[in-house]
């Protein structure tokens, strides 16, 4: 029989947890392979298409994706310890964060990149990824660095976009 799957909250911005550098993974254990199922179930369980183990409070250097939300199997992806080792060209388009209800803001990002990483086996892959897999990689990576899609922009914008968390913490809706 399986274990019972367990879905964790994800964690807002600005718990310090999200600014930290994550920290290698090790052990390539059963623990690891439940993890990322939880993470699968805690990404959909919130809409999203990427989650990196910061947003739920576990500083480890894991991240899971999947950019057509359960319609192709094969872009369901985990990724343990990833790297970018190649990127190419670049894009703009609108991003957001399950750590950041309701903010969207344009990000310029490479428009293709090329990731190494280890499965939860510990095995070596690459991934290629160009458009929203690309975004989804750059974006989930940031995140084991402790870097969030707002560092990316304007001074001026990152302000507006700190007075709009603030006023949503005010209203106790954040
Ligand atoms: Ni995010």
């Amino acid at each position: 029989m399986s274990k019972p799957q367990r879905i964790h909250e994800v964690v807002k911005f600005p718990d310090p947890v999200l600014a930290r550098k994550a920290d290698t993974v090790t052990d390539f254990n059963d623990d690891l392979a439940q993890l990322v199922e939880e993470m699968f179930d805690s990404m959909y369980a919130a809409q999203g298409i990427g989650l990196a183990a910061p947003q739920i409070n576990i500083s480890k250097r894991i991240t899971v994706i999947d950019v057509s939300f359960k319609e192709r199997p094969e872009d369901k992806i985990a990724l343990i310890n990833p790297i970018i080792v190649d990127r190419d060209g670049k894009q703009v388009e609108e991003e957001g964060c399950l750590s950041l209800p309701e903010i969207r803001e344009k990000v310029t990002r490479a428009a293709w990149v090329r990731v190494q990483a280890q499965n939860v086996k510990g095995e070596t892959f690459e991934v290629e990824g160009e458009e929203l897999l690309a975004r989804a990689l750059q974006h989930e990576i940031d995140h084991l660095h402790g870097i969030l899609f707002i560092d990316h922009l304007s001074r001026l914008k990152r302000d507006l976009v700190h007075r709009k968390i603030k006023k949503l913490q005010k209203n106790g809706e954040w």
